[in-house]
């Protein structure tokens, strides 16, 4: 559970079987405080289930607190996800003598199975009936006293995923949570039930009850990635292991990055969807695709998506869905929607088997390992990296670029993570200094032209996520028209400066900025001397990154400096407040 806090941590609760009873230990906090509290270690049994929470109906306390239970005691549940439905079934079953403890949505679900197993119905069963009745997205995990060697679980667009240990079965929202005990996994598809003992694994359609024969993959993540290795935080941990990331999707197969160019090249409009630092992701790869193969893609939230462009759609257009998890509800929802336009979907995402993989024509899959904090830093890396070879590939595809051309540009994105690396090492020091020179600004400006407007929105994002200082990014274009007014002596403005086509135009911004008083922060080339001079601060990146593969590592001291600036303040960076991971919920 611990492994899979950063997927909520407002509550916590674990229940297990012993000598047909349940014991339960449960509270409103952080693992550590309720395990302080109650120690979760000590409960009988070696079946039992078990829940981190991220509040979406009822405020975070005891009673709201996963598992719930029947009315009788004898019923566990744990859910993920919203049951849309759940007042009017909550009304139902008060009707029959029902009596809530909560004001979740899911305590509707063990009065439900505790009426069909009243009726005779075998755990599996009662929890198919459930799913009859439930609207909405879950992933729901259930046990009963009255058989007391399993658990039953079911999902629909919630993730859920079964790993097979030597005499023992796993059942979890996320792969780290069993990796240091199996990394053999089974997927549990939406519509479908598993039956879990400690031998077996049983998969049912809910359909029509046809058993379901899956394999089980091996996946090659190990448990030492999903710890934090020496490191105080994941974060830090995984700004260091960027380099690595980078060089291992950098050695994905060339046929997989030439399927999804191809995909692109037969598309009449191509739309990248994504929300948060995908889009981030979206948003330079737009500048990528522009440079490298003279397309210039729409970038969309996913959240909007459908409303905005959805009644134009057809089967010549192909998405480009970017999401690390595979699993963010709005992302999900938008390919979906699309699909039914037969619109193609490009998928990259970090996560093999997760929801997204399912639903795409042609899947990336990147090569960062298991992120843990929940402020992406590493799958942004890498996101850019494959979006910068199917740039590359379709370029090359399009001929729109002299093969010389395009070869200086594949080898230049080859030296990236030794450059990402040089950073890392020369930039972290003087991000911990500067963190401690702003920590205390109620509001930071960070500015970018071109391609760096993604790197300035990145940088802004990962400050508000994790260290709670309001921020702004725009273009810098854009400064003047507007945003300018807040500007007054000592106000903070943080330049992305590389020297591409932007460069004299933003020299004009620094000085605009520099005119009224600003504390100028800027990262520049390390032979930018003209900013350097205009600059109170500066990061510098070595020269030679071409302006397609800048915001790997232009964005590094940003990550640095949020990272410092969010410890300076006393804050977890890898669990901030009200945030979650993958964000299951629409
Ligand atoms: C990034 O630091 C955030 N945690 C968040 O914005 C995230 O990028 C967003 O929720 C999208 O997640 P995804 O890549 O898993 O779809």
């Amino acid at each position: 559970m611990k492994r899979l806090e950063y997927r909520g941590y407002d509550s916590v609760g674990i229940t297990t079987i012993s000598g047909n009873k349940l014991f339960v230990k449960k509270d409103k906090g952080k693992i550590d405080e309720v395990h302080k509290k109650l120690d979760l270690d000590d409960l009988p049994g070696s079946v039992g289930i078990g829940h981190t929470r991220w509040a979406t109906h009822g405020v975070p306390s005891l009673l709201n607190a996963h598992p719930h239970f029947d009315c009788t005691g004898q019923v566990a549940v744990v859910h993920n996800g919203v049951i849309d439905n759940f007042l009017e079934l909550r009304q139902e079953l008060a009707e029959r003598g029902h009596v809530f403890n909560s004001e979740t949505d899911t305590e509707v679900i063990p009065h439900m199975i505790e009426e069909h197993l009243r009726q005779g119905c075998s755990l599996a069963a009662a929890l198919k009936h459930v799913t009859t009745r439930i609207h909405g997205t879950y992933a729901i995990v259930a046990m009963s006293t009255s058989e007391p060697d399993k658990i039953v679980c079911t999902r629909d667009g919630n993730p859920l995923v079964i790993g097979r240990g030597m005499n023992a079965s796993y059942v979890s929202s996320d792969i780290p949570a069993f990796l240091p005990m199996t990394n053999r996994i089974i997927l549990l598809l939406d519509g479908e039930i598993a039956i879990i003992t400690a031998t077996e694994v049983t998969i049912e359609k809910l359909s029509d009850g046809a058993p379901v024969v899956r394999d089980v993959v091996k996946i090659s993540w190990t448990a030492d990635q999903a710890q934090k290795g020496g490191f105080p935080h994941f974060m830090l941990k995984e700004i260091h292991e960027q380099p690595d990331a980078i060089r291992n999707t950098l050695r994905l197969r060339p046929d997989v990055i030439r399927r999804g160019a191809e995909l692109l090249s037969d598309a009449a409009r191509i739309f990248l969807l994504a929300m948060g630092t995908s889009g981030h992701a979206a948003m330079a790869a737009r500048y990528m695709f522009s440079s490298l193969a003279r397309t210039v893609p729409t970038f969309e939230l996913a959240s909007d998506f459908a409303d905005i462009v959805g009644r134009t759609l057809t089967d010549q257009d192909c998405i480009v869905a970017i999401t690390q998890s595979g699993e963010t509800t709005d992302t999900i929802s938008a390919v979906k929607y699309a699909r039914s336009f037969g619109t193609h979907v490009l998928a990259i995402t970090n996560v093999v088997g997760s929801s997204i993989t399912r639903l795409a024509d042609h899947v990336v899959i990147t090569q960062a390992g298991p992120e843990i904090g929940v402020a992406a830093t590493k799958t942004f890396m890498v996101q850019l990296t494959s979006l910068a070879q199917i740039a590359l590939a379709l370029g090359e595809m399009k001929g729109v670029l002299d093969a010389d051309v395009l070869q200086d540009k594949r080898k230049a994105l080859e030296a990236v993570p030794d450059i990402v690396s040089n950073v890392i090492s020369l930039q972290e020091e003087r991000a911990r200094r500067l963190a401690g020179f702003y920590y205390d600004a109620p509001s930071l400006l960070f500015l970018g032209r071109g391609i760096s407007i993604a790197t300035a929105r990145e940088g802004a994002l990962k400050l508000k996520e994790i260290a709670y200082n309001h921020a702004e990014a725009y273009s810098a274009g854009e400064s003047k028209h507007g945003p300018i007014a807040l500007v007054e002596p000592g106000y903070p403005v943080i330049f992305v400066a590389p020297r591409d086509e932007t460069h004299s135009k933003i020299v004009g911004n620094v000085m605009e900025m520099k005119a009224r008083g600003a504390s100028i922060v800027s990262v520049i080339d390390s032979s930018d001397q003209e900013i350097a001079h205009l600059s109170d601060h500066v990061f510098a990146v070595p020269s030679g990154v071409p302006a397609e593969f800048s915001v790997m590592p232009y964005v590094v001291p940003l990550q640095l400096f949020s990272y410092y600036v969010a410890r300076r303040k006393g804050y977890d960076p890898d669990k901030p407040r009200n945030l979650a991971k993958s964000v299951t919920v629409l």
